[in-house]
């Protein structure tokens, strides 16, 4: 079978690793890719929201699943279009990735099902989402209602904070028509952690448990990134937090999408803070979390593609379960100088081959470019380094060996990554069976 996956970051790399060990698939094509996964596919020069250039593709080519990595591809409604030909595809339709797209939209479903998550109010006029800010006071959440990069959620600390942020979203509109509306939320307090599963939107199968580390620098100071490094499994889910997660996140939301006419398929990714009053929903997305996939893909034993295919044919109960590596994975980033802030791409990387040559170690490429034998970077986010370990301080200890094989100009990381869990002392939940939404 001939496969395309669309994206360009470290978690599409994941994902063309992974699928590239399955025995159904013939040949990978990756739109438009990055330096590292031309190693492992084709990458063609189509845009990942080009949804006419990728549809034209995946005809011509005779593509027989594609499989979507970012957001903005399925709210372009990818999805949509590929199944009015019949082919097959892996991801939400564009009513379902609404969830990510539409903030509101997801906030008013987690109301209506009941969902745990930070008390909210939504706002179309910039005054008065201000004058509630003066009423209620900070800390407080504000969210743009639409997809803003990552960036589209401000956790204020003073009221000035959030009454600025109202203004730049709603006045300046620095994320366009996604700041016609804002959320003001509820600041939650406590450990997060990312569930994803994949559901055909009757049966869920859950992925292990992973951790992301947003900020830039170490202890989780200095600014939001789109992700510097996580692992899995992250032992703060422990087998008694994950059933709560369960039943009150995932079910009631995959039984309400149900409930409001949507065949929801794919995956859904729940970004949960675990608070003393148990686990409250943060967000929802509509596709794999990077650099979380990084950190689980090399843990999982079965095959993805047979997974992806018994979705896009509502299949999934005849799987009974997947398999885990029972080891613990750690995900490094390494970044570009001056990264989330502007930097300098073309930067040629040195170390690569030392660091792969490493038993268990694999460096997944993001913003990397390849120049005939050699690779530069070429964005913020340039490799996720992975290391397998028998013990989170195993994982540590083997990426971070990896890591120091390599190095181009300006490179940074976080030096601390998986050190939550080990100190954390729960036993993490083993995503061994699956779990179905009744
Ligand atoms: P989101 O894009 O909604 O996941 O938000 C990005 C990040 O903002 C989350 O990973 C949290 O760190 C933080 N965040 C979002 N909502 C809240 C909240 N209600 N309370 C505290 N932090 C939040
Ligand atoms: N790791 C966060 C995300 O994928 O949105």
């Amino acid at each position: 079978m001939r496969i395309l996956v669309i994206g360009s970051g470290g978690r599409e790399h994941a994902l063309v690793w992974k699928i590239a060990q399955s025995k159904l698939v013939d040949k990978i094509f990756c739109a438009p890719g990055n330096g590292g996964i031309s190693k492992q596919a084709e990458c063609v020069d189509i845009k990942a929201d080009d949804i006419k250039g990728l549809l034209d593709f995946a005809k011509k080519e005779k593509i027989g699943l594609t499989v979507v990595g970012p957001e903005v591809t399925l709210a372009a409604g990818l999805v949509d279009e590929f199944m009015n030909y019949r082919l097959k595809v892996f991801g939400p339709d564009k009513k379902g990735a609404r969830l990510e797209a539409s903030k509101v939209f997801a906030k008013e479903l987690m109301a209506k099902y009941n969902i745990p998550t930070a008390s909210f109010k939504i706002f179309d006029v910039a005054s008065q989402a201000k004058a509630h800010i003066d009423k209620t006071g900070a800390p407080c959440v504000v969210k743009a209602d639409g997809l803003a990069q990552g960036k589209g959620v401000i956790v204020a600390k003073t009221t000035a904070e959030a009454k600025q942020a109202v203004e730049s979203i709603m006045e300046d509109k620095i994320f366009g028509d996604s700041g016609n509306r804002v959320i003001i939320e509820d600041c939650l307090e406590g450990q997060e952690a990312s569930i994803i599963v994949i559901t055909d939107s009757q049966e869920v199968i859950p992925l292990a448990s992973s951790q992301d580390h947003k900020r830039v620098f170490d202890g989780d100071k200095g600014n939001n990134t789109g992700g510097m490094g996580a692992y899995s499994p992250a032992p703060v889910v422990t087998k008694e937090l994950f059933d709560q997660i369960k039943h009150k996140i995932i079910y009631r939301a995959i039984g309400g999408l149900v409930k409001e006419g949507i065949d929801y398929k794919g995956v859904l990714y729940a970004g949960i803070m675990i608070t003393k009053d148990g686990p409250q929903l943060l967000e929802f997305n509509v596709r794999f979390g990077d650099p979380e996939t990084q950190a689980i893909l090399p843990r999982l034993k079965s095959d993805l593609v047979e997974v992806m295919l018994a979705v896009t044919e509502s299949g999934l109960a005849r799987l009974r379960s997947l398999s885990w590596d029972s080891r613990a994975c750690i995900c490094a980033v390494c970044a570009s100088g001056g990264y989330p802030g502007d930097y300098e791409k073309g930067k040629e990387i040195f170390g690569l081959e030392e660091a792969e040559e490493m038993e268990d170690v694999v460096v997944f490429h993001a913003g990397t470019k390849r120049l005939s034998d050699k690779y530069v970077t070429n964005g913020g986010r340039v490799l996720g380094v992975t290391g397998l370990g028998n013990s989170i301080k195993e994982a540590v200890n083997k990426t971070y060996q990896a890591v120091g094989k390599i190095h181009f100009e300006g490179m940074h990381y976080r030096k601390d990554i998986g050190n939550k869990a080990l100190i954390s002392s729960g036993t993490p939940f083993q995503p061994k069976l699956r779990v179905s939404p009744k």
